[in-house]
């Protein structure tokens, strides 16, 4: 298969990187895919599929890190958002009403949420959820598991960020409810653990709670007074339209959401019980001046209507298990070499050590080939999969996968 011609990427990746630290940002950046074969910009899209700056089309399997749960270029959404544009405006010094109207559509599906708060991306989100926790409580210890965002308290690169702050943050290993209960055992002034439902830590397999853990976790924040946040930024309106904790029937104090309640509009949502929301009447602060815009609000509207009004959680479902389902009959000829994990939800491959096979580079030729094959998917992040991905779609991006991993391990 051929190399792709990715000029215009380069040359814009190059100019860039004159005046932009990095030339673009985090996971953005050529390393985190095959450097050399990956486009570094994108143009346009349209349902599933997305156009990069030299015109090559790719079937999309990343859908923008997750926000993209209908579509690109959905009418309906946009169409709302256009219209709210021209009759009312975009910012305001007050508050609009279709405020109420997300709040009160949050109630009705978010098995925690009685009270919500909006904010405009994930890491707004956690952060508030964070502090709205220790406020609460009067206590400052946070334990931790998965990715929460970019701010101090939780940031993977710790460049720039007071030991002091770091000093607060444990983490325990997800699944593990013994290590989790001993560091509470430890510690005695934890306010919160925060943890995503379901894992997907960046480069490793996608995991899925096991033996109870989830309510194991709850048992031993109720044991503790902690309060206990279920990061559900992913897993927020795609696995449920309650999220993890109405599929695992789990209910958290407090969570967030984001990414795939505004079909890719800039909006994300802290919610939780009234009696900790309650601190940001005036124990604790929150605002912006962009929190309240009603263009990502109405936004957010009108995909869970629209999620609810086309079943698009079911769809989606019904299309990850048509993956699983042929992914489980290809799968077991690679076992120790290849893994597909993610379930329905969140398609991922791992490559491990073996004897037989170089698998660094298996690995490399596999997402190669499928940047050659015009799939567009990360190598340290897991897929998605949205509602206008088309049976025709996934039998590409199956044909493909099983045919790369015949040429990238060799058998
Ligand atoms: C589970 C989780 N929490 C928080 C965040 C941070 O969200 P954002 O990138 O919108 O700040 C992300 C982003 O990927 C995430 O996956």
């Amino acid at each position: 298969m051929e190399k792709l011609k990715l000029n215009n990427s380069n040359i814009l990746y190059e100019d860039a990187l004159k005046v932009h630290p990095g030339g673009v940002l985090g996971i953005r950046r050529p390393y985190n895919f095959i450097r050399g074969e990956t486009p570094i910009y994108f143009k346009k899209g349209k349902g599933s599929k997305v156009i990069d700056v030299d015109d090559n089309e790719y079937l999309d399997m990343l859908c923008a890190y997750g926000p993209i749960i209908i579509g690109y270029r959905e009418g309906e959404i946009d169409n709302a958002v256009i219209e709210y544009i021209k009759n009312n405006g975009v910012c305001f010094s007050l508050t609009q009403p279709v405020h109420n109207e997300l709040s009160n559509l949050l109630n009705q599906h978010i098995p925690c949420c009685e009270m919500s708060l909006f904010v405009k991306t994930g890491s707004d989100a956690t952060s508030a959820a964070i502090r709205a926790a220790r406020s609460y409580t009067g206590k400052n210890k946070i334990i931790r598991c998965g990715y929460h965002g970019w701010h101090d308290w939780c940031v993977e690169n710790t460049g720039g960020v007071p030991q002091s702050t770091l000093d607060d943050v444990l983490t325990f290993k997800y699944n593990d409810i013994e290590t989790l209960k001993a560091t509470i055992k430890a510690n005695p002034d934890v306010a919160a653990v925060i943890l995503t439902p379901i894992n997907h830590p960046l480069g490793e397999k996608v995991e899925f709670p096991k033996n109870n853990f989830l309510k194991l976790v709850r048992d031993v924040c109720d044991e503790n007074k902690i309060v206990l946040i279920f990061d559900e930024i992913r897993s927020g309106f795609r696995v449920d339209l309650g999220g993890a904790q109405k599929l695992y029937n789990v209910t958290p104090d407090l969570a967030t959401f984001g990414k795939a309640m505004a079909n890719g509009y800039s909006i994300a949502a802290l919610v939780g019980k009234k009696e900790i929301m309650q601190v940001y009447e005036k124990k604790a602060f929150i605002s912006a001046t962009y929190f309240e815009n009603g263009i990502d609000i109405i936004a957010s509207i009108t995909t869970i209507n629209f999620l609810k009004k086309n079943n698009v959680l079911l769809d989606i479902k019904k299309k990850g298990k048509y993956i699983l389902d042929r992914l489980n009959s290809i799968m077991p000829k690679y076992e120790g070499i290849c893994e597909y994990s993610g379930g329905e939800w969140m398609p991922f491959f791992t490559f491990y050590q073996n004897k037989t096979v170089n698998y660094k580079l298996a690995r490399k030729n596999f997402f190669t080939n499928y940047l050659r094959n015009k799939i567009f998917i990360q190598t340290m992040h897991h897929s998605y999969i949205s509602y206008r991905h088309s049976y025709e779609d996934l039998d590409n991006f199956l044909n493909i996968t099983e045919d790369n991993l015949k040429k990238s391990i060799g058998f």
